[in-house]
């Protein structure tokens, strides 16, 4: 069976003191067994002070990007050696601004995958359609495409350390919601799919989240279907009254 997690994408918010004033809400508030794993994602400029005051809780640290070489002259980019070394334990690679903003391909995204999982750091990798490609009716294209390419020469023991994310690019941020049909159709593909590239042990254990206007009003409908297996949360996760509901929902 597949593990819940629960994760909270920060995005570019939260200077030094806010991200402590939003995680000590959430310390409060999540109990030591919640039932699911909880995974907050801080700014790097805040992921040392987070990283500390969260020492003795079971919330995790994870970090929203990192650059695939071990060290070198990349100015302004983060190596996963720093991120473990603030306390890392999850890093979101290939999220759909990384991909359109940032202008990410597949085949980086991979590099990213390879690098953290050569660290011991644990991906949380992020896959899913735009609007237009869902009007035009290759959803499972896509998703094909950015499975297969994003975990290309990733071994199975390997693959059991990642976490996968399904978010619909025209969910994000815009308060719109896959209906719940329309999210497990396509986690049941991403399923199958990875039982196909590797085998249905690695198919059944793998933590499918979905990701995309998450909020407590949907989350509990959301994470009842059978191959959702928690939530990748953005604008809901800067609360830590909403983001402690999703949670809820999750322990369910
Ligand atoms: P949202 O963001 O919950 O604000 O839609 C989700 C994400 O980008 O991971």
């Amino acid at each position: 069976m597949a593990k819940m997690i629960i994760a909270g994408n920060w995005k570019m918010f939260n200077n030094i003191q806010a991200s402590i004033e939003l995680v000590s809400g959430l310390k409060r508030l999540v109990t030591a067994n919640p039932g699911c794993e909880v995974v907050v994602c801080p700014p790097f400029t805040s992921l040392e002070a987070v990283g500390n005051y969260l020492k003795d809780s079971p919330i995790k640290l994870g970090a929203q990007n990192m650059h695939f070489e071990e060290n070198g002259a990349f100015t302004g980019e983060i190596s996963a050696e720093m991120l473990l070394s603030v306390g890392c334990v999850y890093v979101i690679l290939g999220h759909s601004e990384r991909r359109a903003i940032f202008g990410e391909s597949d085949e980086l995204i991979n590099k990213k995958i390879k690098k953290a999982l050569s660290k011991n750091l644990l991906p949380i990798f992020c896959i899913g359609e735009t609007l237009q490609e869902r009007e035009s009716n290759i959803t499972f294209d896509v998703i094909k495409k950015q499975v297969t390419e994003g975990l290309a020469g990733i071994s199975a023991d390997d693959m059991l350390k990642v976490v996968v994310a399904y978010e619909p690019v025209w969910a994000i941020g815009t308060g719109k919601t896959a209906s719940p049909a329309q999210a497990q159709e396509v986690h049941a593909f991403i399923r199958n799919l990875l039982g196909q590239l590797y085998n249905s042990t690695v198919a059944a254990a793998i933590t499918i989240q979905y990701g995309g206007s998450v909020k407590p009003e949907n989350a509990v409908e959301l994470l009842g279907q059978p191959d959702i297996n928690g939530a990748l949360v953005g604008g809901a996760c800067l609360k830590a009254d909403s983001f402690n509901s999703i949670i809820e929902a999750a322990s369910k």
